[in-house]
């Protein structure tokens, strides 16, 4: 069951803000704040910035997004259980508010940033909506958020940087799962700083307009739509930038099943089963099997990033 779950990836679709989000409590907002008003506004509203305008990515497909209920109702979280609806019933507990990121290693501008900070320094043409997330089983995701390389380049990235590490919260007090040693806590991923910079890779806060409900990552986690989910670390209180290949949760816990790429790739088979195809949440009790895309469907933007590499080794 482990295994299985950590298959995800996500991707970006292109519909209207208006096809994915029926909140009138967004749009009341968003009219409030049309124009210079909301970049004030923004400034001052710290993590409320979820609520705010965004654009939708130009890197997008015009899928239609699973339901906010399917999308909050099946996640993996172990931190919270290994279940599937563990995570929405055991999330609620944990504090987001305050929240901070400690940004270190090979960068200009260490320190321990507050999240309101964050993302008041983004600016309204970087905030982006709707990625989607595909696993073993798959869903669309309008995700919102901002470029991970916004960041990185607002603390300022050293030449000697290679990879970026980041670390989700250690807090056993209101995260059940961590009292017990399913994973080797705290949970960490890492990406090769051209994948960090790629502009597919977002720091989400939100997703259909809302800010990130807890059991999918709140307040801050990482959406890289082009491999499986397990690379998504979610509620991130730590980046660091290195000059060697950090320690990755699942590649510690199974480095034979997962690599530290780990990108949707239909040709390469995990140990134990096929990733041929992927089941599309939603649409009936067990959704409908389709076949899985090289790269989640982004080759034309992320292939070049493996020129040369085999990926069958590089998995
Ligand atoms: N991040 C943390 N901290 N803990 C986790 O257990 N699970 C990963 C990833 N990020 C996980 C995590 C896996 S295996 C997947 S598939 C995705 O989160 C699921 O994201 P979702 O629940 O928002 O769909």
């Amino acid at each position: 069951m482990q295994i299985r779950s950590s298959r995800d990836r996500r991707w970006t679709p292109d519909l209207g803000w208006s096809d994915v989000t029926p909140k009138s409590a967004w749009l009341n907002r968003r009219m409030l704040m049309a124009g210079a008003a909301a970049t004030a506004a923004a400034a001052a509203a710290g993590p409320a910035l979820a609520k705010l305008d965004y654009r939708p990515s130009p890197l997008s497909t015009d899928e239609t997004p699973n339901s906010f209920e399917e999308i909050t109702n099946y996640n993996n979280y172990y931190e919270f259980g290994t279940g599937k609806t563990d995570p929405a019933e055991n999330a609620g507990q944990l504090t987001t508010d305050p929240w901070a990121v400690e940004i270190g290693g090979l960068v200009e501008r260490p320190g321990s940033y507050d999240l309101g900070d964050i993302l008041s320094g983004v600016t309204l043409e970087e905030r982006i909506y709707r990625l989607r997330c595909v696993e073993a089983w798959s869903m669309v995701i309008p995700w919102i958020g901002f470029p991970l390389a916004s960041l990185l380049d607002r603390v300022g990235v050293q030449p000697g940087a290679k990879y970026v590490s980041f670390e989700t919260l250690t807090r056993p007090e209101e995260m059940p799962g961590q009292r017990i040693p399913i994973l080797d806590w705290p949970y960490r991923e890492g990406l090769r700083i051209d994948e960090a910079m790629h502009p597919l890779t977002i720091l989400a806060t939100g997703l259909y307009g809302e800010e990130m409900p807890n059991q999918n990552g709140a307040p801050i986690r990482l959406v890289v739509p082009w491999k499986y989910g397990f690379k998504s670390i979610k509620s991130i209180v730590k980046i660091d930038l290195t000059g060697d290949e950090p320690p990755a949760t699942w590649k510690m816990m199974q480095g034979s099943e997962y690599g530290f790429y780990a990108n949707v790739n239909p040709e390469v088979d995990h140990p134990r089963w096929s990733q041929a195809t992927e089941r599309k949440i939603g649409g009936g009790l067990f959704g409908s099997r389709v076949p899985t895309q090289m790269f989640n469907g982004y080759g034309d933007q992320v292939a070049a990033l493996y020129a040369g590499m085999d990926l069958a080794r590089n998995y």
